[in-house]
C-alpha cells in the first residue's frame, strides 16, 4: 500500500497566513500540520508516500520534508501546480500508485486516533474504496453519506440542504486504481473543481463496495483561522509536558506547559498550561495562558496572550490582552503609548481581519 499526502491548493480562507505557505505547513502546537499526516500514515504501517505539491511555495514543503528519511518514509513529490480539485490532485499520482491499494490524507486535516484500523481493514477487504466519516453539528456545510446496516455507502450528497445523516466525510480516502477512470471522466463541479465525492459517488455506482468507517477521537478540518484555533486547543489538550527551557526564579509555570531548549523565562513570566513555547525564546513579565502556543525564537514582554497562536520569531511587547489570536512568523507588535498622536498603528497586508 501507498499513501498520498495534499499539500497544493490556495488555502484562501486562511489568508494571509497561506500569503507565506502552504495551508498544511500551519502549526498546531509548534509543528506543521503535515508532519501529523505523516505520523498517521506511517503508523498505519505505510512508509511510501506521494506528496501533492501546488504552486504556493511549495519549495517549503520539500524543504520540511526532504526525501523523508527523517521521518522513517520515502517520500515521491508529485506536481499538481494550479488546485483543479481534490480528485484532479489524486489523479496526479495515478502512475506513482501503479496499481497499489492508496490512502489519500488531505495535509490540512487532524485527527486523533490513527488510521492503522482502517488501513488493516481496507486491506483484507475487497472493498472498493473506503471513507471515513465523523459526525458533525452542521451536515449541511459537508459531503454527507448514508449508511446501511453493513456500512456501505447507500448516498453520498456535498452540503446537502436536508442532510439524510450527520456522517460527514472527511479528508482521508481509501482507493485502488479503479478510482483513476472514473476521475478521467468526471465534469468540473460549480466552483470548477473536480469533486472527490463526485469521484468516489460515481465509483459506488458503477462499481458498488464503497464503505466507510467512522473515526476515532475527534477530527478537525482547519481551512479557517478558529479551526486552526480550535485544532491547536485539540492538540495542547493531548500534549506530554516537558520543559527543558531555564526557568528564573520569580516566574511561574502551572499545569501542562512544555518549553524548547535555549529558552529563558523570566522573572515575573505566568506561563499557565496548556500551552507551549518553543526553542530559543525569550519570554519576559507576560502572562501567557492557557491553549496558546509561541514559536520558535520569539520575545515577549509585557501583556496577556490566551488562547492563540503566535508563529516562530515574533515580537511582542505591549501591555494589552491578545485572545484567540493568530500571528504570523516574524511580527512584531508593539506599544506605542508614549508616542503622538496616540493610537493604534497598522501595517496590515491584504485579507487580515482586525478585532479592536
Ligand atoms: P481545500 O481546503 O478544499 O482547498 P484549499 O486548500 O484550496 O483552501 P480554500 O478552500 O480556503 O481556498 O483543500 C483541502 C486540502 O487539499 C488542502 O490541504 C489542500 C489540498 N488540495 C490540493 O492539494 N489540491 C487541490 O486542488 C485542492 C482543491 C486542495
Amino acid at each position: 500500500m501507498k499513501g498520498l499526502i495534499l499539500a497544493g491548493g490556495s488555502g484562501t480562507r486562511l489568508r494571509p497566513l497561506t500569503h507565506t505557505g502552504p495551508k498544511p505547513l500551519r502549526p498546531r502546537a509548534n509543528t506543521p500540520n503535515i508532519l501529523y499526516c505523516l505520523e498517521d500514515i506511517r503508523d498505519a504501517g505505510v512508509t511510501v508516500i506521494g506528496i501533492i505539491l501546488g504552486n504556493n511555495m511549495p519549495k517549503k514543503v520539500r524543504e520540511l520534508l526532504g526525501d523523508g528519511s527523517d521521518f522513517g518514509v520515502k517520500i515521491t513529490y508529485i506536481v499538481q501546480g494550479e488546485p483543479r480539485g481534490i480528485a484532479h490532485a489524486v489523479g496526479c499520482a495515478r502512475e506513482f500508485m501503479g496499481d497499489e491499494p492508496f490512502v489519500v490524507y488531505l495535509g490540512d486535516n487532524i485527527l486523533t486516533g490513527g488510521i492503522k484500523f482502517m488501513v488493516d481493514e481496507f486491506l483484507v477487504s475487497d472493498d472498493e474504496a473506503m471513507v471515513a466519516l465523523c459526525q458533525v453539528s452542521n451536515p449541511q456545510q459537508f459531503g454527507i453519506a448514508e449508511l446501511d446496516d453493513d456500512g456501505h455507502i447507500i448516498s453520498l450528497v456535498e452540503k446537502p440542504k436536508e442532510p439524510r445523516s450527520d456522517l460527514a466525510m472527511i479528508g482521508i480516502y481509501l482507493l485502488r486504481s479503479s478510482v483513476f477512470p472514473v476521475i478521467d471522466r468526471l465534469k468540473p463541479s460549480w466552483r470548477n473543481e473536480l469533486e472527490i465525492t463526485d469521484a468516489i459517488d460515481t465509483l459506488r455506482q458503477e462499481v458498488g463496495n464503497v464503505t466507510a468507517k467512522q473515526v476515532r477521537g475527534w477530527w478537525k478540518d482547519t481551512g479557517k483561522p478558529s479551526d486552526i484555533l480550535a485544532a491547536n486547543r485539540l492538540v495542547l489538550d493531548d500534549m506530554k509536558p516537558d520543559v527543558l527551557g531555564t526557568i528564573e526564579d520569580g516566574a511561574r509555570i502551572e499545569g501542562r506547559v512544555s518549553i524548547g531548549k535555549g529558552t529563558i523565562v523570566r522573572d515575573g513570566a505566568v506561563i499557565c498550561g496548556p500551552a507551549i513555547v518553543g526553542r530559543d525564546c525569550d519570554i519576559g513579565p507576560t502572562y501567557i495562558g492557557p491553549y496558546t502556543s509561541i514559536g520558535n525564537g520569539c520575545r515577549l514582554a509585557g501583556g496577556e496572550l490566551g488562547s492563540s497562536i503566535i508563529m516562530d520569531g515574533c515580537h511582542i511587547e505591549c501591555d494589552q490582552n491578545i485572545v484567540d489570536s493568530l500571528i504570523g512568523g516574524n511580527t512584531t507588535i508593539l506599544s506605542e503609548n508614549d508616542r503622538k498622536p496616540r493610537g493604534i498603528r497598522l501595517v496590515v497586508g491584504e485579507n487580515c481581519s482586525v478585532g479592536l
